[in-house]
């Protein structure tokens, strides 16, 4: 049977695979907006550096000023790297604006097949287990697919707004956790 996609902490198990979709992203010029500044030959000169780059606001470390402790998990199926999820376990006045609790991007080759909602899913689950009663998330209004994954995981539209600081219109949804 195939492996089912799972979380896992980032890793150099998924290097060669990581580097694979950071290629398909430079073609298509989509994602988060810190993996949007990563080239493949950059990534892979120093991955440990990477890792440690991305595990740098997790628990236990001390969060500098201004920032929240924060987690960022894989999507993986086998070795094969399929996207990330970032995963804040509080909010400041910024993250309640934009970018809320949860941030996720897939590797393009991955995308339109349901994993959108999976890896939200997975997420929510772990937002769970932290003891999160409820998460926000931000996304720009015309982001179709992530408004179609957070709908999809029960998510409850705030409203459209516009930021000084953000160039974009966007959506913020709350999903509740502590309902059984
Ligand atoms: C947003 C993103 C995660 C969506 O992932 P995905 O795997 O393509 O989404 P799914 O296949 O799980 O689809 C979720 C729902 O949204 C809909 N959807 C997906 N892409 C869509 C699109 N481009 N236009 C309209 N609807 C779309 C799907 O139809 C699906 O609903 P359905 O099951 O009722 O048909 C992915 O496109 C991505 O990584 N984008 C770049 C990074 C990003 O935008 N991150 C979100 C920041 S807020």
């Amino acid at each position: 049977m195939a492996d089912l996609p799972v979380l896992v902490r980032p890793s150099e198990l998924y290097r060669e695979s990581f580097l694979a979709a950071l290629r398909e992203q430079q073609a298509d010029g989509c994602g988060l907006e810190d993996s949007r500044a990563w080239t493949p030959a950059g990534v892979a000169a120093d991955f440990p550096a990477l890792l440690a780059h991305l595990n740098r606001f997790a628990p236990p470390a001390p969060v500098p000023e201004g920032f929240v402790p924060s987690e960022e998990r894989w999507l993986v199926r086998g070795r094969e790297y399929l996207g990330r999820v970032k995963i804040r376990h509080t909010l400041n006045d910024r993250l309640r604006q934009l970018g809320g609790h949860i941030g996720y991007e897939l590797r393009p080759a991955a995308r339109g097949q349901g994993y959108g909602k999976l890896i939200l899913a997975l997420a929510l689950d772990r937002a769970r287990e932290l003891g999160l009663p409820r998460v926000l998330l931000t996304c720009d209004v015309e982001n179709l697919g992530s408004r179609g994954v957070i709908e999809a995981n029960g998510g409850e539209c705030e409203g459209e707004f516009r930021l000084a600081f953000y160039e974009k219109p966007i959506r913020r949804y709350w999903i509740e956790l502590d309902r059984s």
